[in-house]
């Protein structure tokens, strides 16, 4: 691609308040960004959404195969043509989550998930990604005293979600230039001036 936009993720585990930073990112960076989510951002990559978070008794392998088809759909359906018309891209989630996740969560070799990660997205990567980084402990607790509906991943065992920080813990410091933490126990005001640094400091570089 010879000209494109701008391309964020926003990555954590459960409750730490990745919906709240993308909407305000987004409130800054004004009315043309692009803000999706994965699983998810096409109607088909939607409905792979639903049977990956509805579906008792999947395989771990089932759910990288599937979270491989949504995300194949989402980057070509949305995510590359905004870039090549030069918008900016907010994605809630994208190939981190399944390090974190299928990965260090579900023990899948990670060769197999950057593999994979390369055939879905085409070799996209994201441009700048904020790690939102949280105890599960708090995380979970926020949730249930929250308004958000608990799926199927969120009611897994403290451990799984211990193992899903962990992983995104690895991922920062595979990638330091693109992937920044960003301590999520600090209020809302404080994440978000945390990110608008992290920002700017990339549109500097
Ligand atoms: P959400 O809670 O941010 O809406 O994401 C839905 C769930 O999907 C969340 O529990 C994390 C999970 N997920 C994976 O397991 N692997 C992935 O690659 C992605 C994108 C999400």
């Amino acid at each position: 691609m010879a000209q494109r936009g701008t391309f964020i993720t926003f990555e954590g585990v459960e409750g730490a308040g990745k919906t709240t930073q993308v909407q305000r990112l987004a409130a800054v960076l004004g009315p043309d960004v692009v803000r999706t989510r994965e699983p998810g951002g096409t109607p088909i990559a939607e409905r792979i959404r639903d049977i990956f978070l509805t579906s008792d008794g999947i395989t771990i392998m089932t759910e990288l195969l599937l979270l491989a088809a949504a995300r194949a759909q989402h980057v070509d359906e949305v995510i590359r043509p905004a870039l090549e018309a030069n918008q900016i891209v907010i994605c809630d989630r994208f190939t981190d989550a399944t390090v974190a996740y299928q990965g260090s969560r579900g023990g899948i070799d990670l060769e197999l998930i950057h593999h994979l990660n390369r055939v879905a997205t085409g070799g996209l990567t994201p441009d700048l990604t904020f790690i939102l980084d949280l105890s599960p402990e708090i995380g979970l607790q926020r949730q249930q005293t929250g308004e958000t509906h608990r799926d199927r991943l969120d009611r897994e065992p403290l451990e799984r979600h211990r193992k899903v920080r962990e992983g995104y813990l690895s991922a920062a410091k595979a990638d330091p230039d693109r992937v920044k933490l960003i301590d999520a126990a600090q209020s809302p005001d404080a994440v978000h001036a945390a990110i608008l640094t992290e920002y700017q400091k990339y549109l500097s570089q």
